[in-house]
């Protein structure tokens, strides 16, 4: 299948607002392309994300839920990747508990997705990516990875999460920089070749540091290669 034309799917324009405004790192182009992928997913099961933040890429993949129906999971401790944190470069001190002294974005992704009106649509799974993968068993439509960026978590969400995939899902990735000078190695090397190199999955769409590739052998639950 080729991917869907950009031109004639777009984002409801009163979601976009809300896009644009939420706190997060999703560039416009790369959540459109998450919009357009999902609304063709969604028939076929859920979508689940990895990587909450405050909800800028859910707003892209509940707009999609909203308009054609389905439900959008996104996993999250919600404290924050290892860049998050005081003293790192993507640090927010707004989004510290001043009486824990940690991140915590979940409030934030709250009011985000109740703003933008989404929350019939994307349901929030609160606890370590490891942890929640264990206890999944759920077909995906559409698999997104953007949680931590370290070498264990993108380990850890590749293995636990991409065997659920199921056939003719699809997996996608973000931040793949196969460019070292472009940013950090992990989602490419321990998450995005993985997935070539398994035979399950083909790359269908590259945009930005968006990898888009579809589970072409096996269903969800059997082990990739
Ligand atoms: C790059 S941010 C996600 C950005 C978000 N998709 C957006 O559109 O703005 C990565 C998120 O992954 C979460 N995270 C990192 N490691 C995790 C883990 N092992 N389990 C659950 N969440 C994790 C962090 O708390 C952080 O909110």
């Amino acid at each position: 299948m080729l991917p869907p034309d950009p031109t004639s799917v777009r984002m409801p324009p009163d979601l976009l607002v809300h896009a644009r405004s939420a706190k997060g790192f999703m560039p416009e182009d790369e959540g459109a392309l998450l919009h357009r992928w999902a609304r063709v997913q969604l028939a076929h099961g859920p979508v689940l994300e990895v990587g909450t933040y405050c909800g800028r890429s859910a707003i892209w993949l509940g707009g999609a839920a909203r308009e054609v129906g389905g439900t959008v999971f996104t996993v999250d401790h919600h404290r924050g990747s290892e860049e998050n944190q005081a003293g790192w470069e993507h640090h927010d001190d707004s989004l510290v508990d001043p009486e824990l002294g940690l991140m915590d974005t979940l409030p934030t992704f709250r009011r985000t997705i109740a703003d933008a009106g989404l929350e019939e649509h994307v349901v929030a799974v609160v606890g370590r990516s490891g942890t929640v993968s264990r206890w999944w068993r759920t077909p995906l439509s559409l698999l997104f990875i953007d949680g931590g960026h370290g070498v264990e978590p993108a380990r850890t969400d590749f293995r636990g999460w991409a065997h659920w995939v199921m056939a003719d899902g699809l997996l996608v990735v973000h931040d793949v920089f196969p460019d070292p000078a472009d940013g950090g190695r992990p989602p490419y090397e321990d998450i995005y070749l993985p997935a070539l190199a398994s035979g399950s999955f083909t790359e269908v769409e590259a945009l930005g540091s968006m990898r888009v590739l579809r589970r072409t052998t096996g269903g969800a639950g059997d082990p990739l290669a």
